[in-house]
């Protein structure tokens, strides 16, 4: 039987030494996008353990064409991850994850604003298709203090969140890599990913240092003009971390 996500990506990010969970986000109004995809997965694929999909690809492309990327990923034994922050009543969720089960996903990430009950129907369900799920926790951009920071029977919804996570048996949360403190909070209850930095300030080795186990990086690595010397600088700085 195959091993469940959190081991899979786990074995990856140990085969390619590192950590990097590419955000495969092309720049506004490139075209052919999977050509795009398919090119920038070959050059970096040897610093990086997992691809994260969100509806810059998503959305344009059809069905067969995200079967395609995630065939060429598995074939260089990364694993796939669906940013979609699923976030709806029961039914539609299903429905979702069966799409994306179809396409071969690995894992989806999913919003724990929809409730414990919510978040785990969505687990149970990619579980049975063994697809991760990823929660948000606390999310990277500046304006995420207005909603996961908010004081809920005086602690943070992020710990409501995290504790929402763990009841559902994530393979995982989202922490924002500016957030060193609630990283650190995180005390390896699950795996942390943590997008947020580069473009969005965020410092991979301090974000490491603090508990991060996966860095979700786009812009830096995806629009630079050398994407590989880039993910293996990064990766570089991450391995020199955590000897
Ligand atoms: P950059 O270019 O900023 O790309 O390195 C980051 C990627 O990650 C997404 N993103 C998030 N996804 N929770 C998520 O699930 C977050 O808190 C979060 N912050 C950024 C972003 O949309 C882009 O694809």
């Amino acid at each position: 039987m195959t091993r469940p996500f959190r081991k899979r990506i786990a074995r990856a990010a140990d085969a390619k030494k590192s950590p990097i969970v590419l955000a495969l986000d092309p720049p506004a109004n490139r075209r052919n996008l999977s050509e795009f995809a398919a090119k920038t997965i070959r050059v970096v694929e040897q610093h990086i353990c997992a691809v994260k999909m969100n509806f810059h690809i998503i959305l344009p492309l059809s069905a067969s064409e995200i079967s395609q990327i995630n065939k060429l990923l598995h074939s260089y034994g990364l694993q796939s991850i669906a940013d979609i922050k699923l976030n709806d009543i029961e039914n539609t969720n299903e429905v979702a994850v069966e799409h994306l089960t179809r396409m071969g996903f690995d894992a989806l990430i999913a919003n724990p604003f929809i409730g414990k009950g919510g978040l785990a129907a969505i687990a149970q369900k990619a579980h049975r298709s063994n697809v991760g799920v990823i929660a948000l926790v606390y999310m990277s951009h500046p304006g995420a203090k207005e909603g996961f920071g908010l004081e809920v029977g005086g602690r943070g919804l992020y710990r409501e969140f995290l504790d929402r996570a763990a009841h559902a048996r994530a393979d995982g949360v989202v922490v924002g890599a500016a957030q060193l403190d609630i990283l650190t909070q995180m005390a390896k209850r699950l795996p942390v990913y943590s997008p947020g930095i580069g473009a969005q300030g965020g410092d991979a080795t301090r974000a490491v240092s603090s508990g991060a186990d996966y860095l979700i990086i786009g812009r830096s690595i995806v629009e630079s003009k050398q994407p590989d010397k880039v993910a293996k600088e990064i990766q570089n700085k991450i391995l020199s971390v955590r000897k």
